[in-house]
């Protein structure tokens, strides 16, 4: 995976990026990675990209011709038009899919704005993908394309040390990761659940499914509507519906018996 990011602070995609899992990545060569300062696009000769936006307000605008150009001399070098994702609050969300999808293409571009955001016309132009990290305002897309960068690169083979690391944490299968314990087995009081402690595989393996199916009833319950699911786990929730199994509040009980009505009729 080669990534690009244009950007008018390179030296933050650099920090950002060149250290632990994600920065060995890139010195082993498994991700490259290359800033382009869009400030080098400049067309008024004294290295201003941004201007006042028509019809008023507040701040200022990134101008078309440098975002065209630094996009342009790069598509030139490649000689290909890499997709170009745009990081904007108005974009679709990102999500693990949209992580595994793109992890797949052998270059990505990001552009990265800032001000009041970028002028229109050249984002008809050349933008393919516009992405947002989630319903908050950042500064500027820095911050989001790092977030981006960092998840997909974990879907490229060979960047994880383990590839097992990658494929059983949270949202691979729609729901999120079980709680993981190390030494010692009793910390000021609490104890290791006992399963781990058991040896045995099959009754680790469905406890670990069954905290997953919990933790994600408690804090993303609108994940269980896309999950698969499969016999034992409908038992676990049928279960924590009726109180059986945990403790859930009435409204998480009533949450499951609408669910497991659902899913059991689908
Ligand atoms: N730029 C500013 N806010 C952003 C967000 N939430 N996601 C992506 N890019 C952004």
């Amino acid at each position: 995976m080669n990534y690009y990011v244009m950007t008018l602070f390179p030296e933050m995609i650099e920090n950002g990026m060149h250290t632990s899992i994600i920065g060995r990545a890139i010195e082993r060569g498994c991700l490259s990675l290359s800033t382009v300062n869009i400030r080098d696009y400049s067309v008024t000769g004294n290295g201003r990209i941004d201007d006042y936006p028509y019809g008023g307000g507040a701040g200022m605008v990134m101008q078309a011709e440098p975002v065209y150009r630094a996009y342009e001399a790069l598509a030139g070098r490649l000689g290909r038009r890499p997709r170009l994702i745009y990081l904007t609050p108005q974009g679709r969300v990102f999500d693990q899919g949209m992580a595994v999808s793109f992890a797949v293409e052998q270059e990505l571009v990001f552009l990265c704005g800032h001000y009041e955001g970028v002028d229109e016309r050249v984002l008809d132009e050349i933008v393919t993908d516009f992405v947002s990290i989630g319903d908050y305002v950042l500064t500027g897309g820095e911050l989001a394309a790092m977030v981006m960068m960092d998840a997909i690169s974990r879907m490229v083979p060979g960047v994880l040390s383990n590839q097992e690391s990658g494929q059983y944490e949270s949202f691979q299968d729609g729901l999120l990761e079980y709680p993981q314990y190390s030494r010692p087995e009793e910390w000021r009081g609490r104890l290791v659940p006992p399963v781990l402690l058991s040896g045995h595989h099959g009754k680790v393996g469905r406890w670990r499914r069954d905290q997953s199916l919990l933790r994600t009833l408690k804090s993303r319950p609108e994940l269980l509507e896309k999950a698969e699911l499969d016999r034992y786990d409908r038992d676990y929730l049928q279960r924590l519906a009726r109180g059986e199994a945990g403790a859930v509040t009435p409204e998480e009980q009533s949450f499951l018996a609408k669910l497991l009505a659902i899913s059991e009729k689908a």
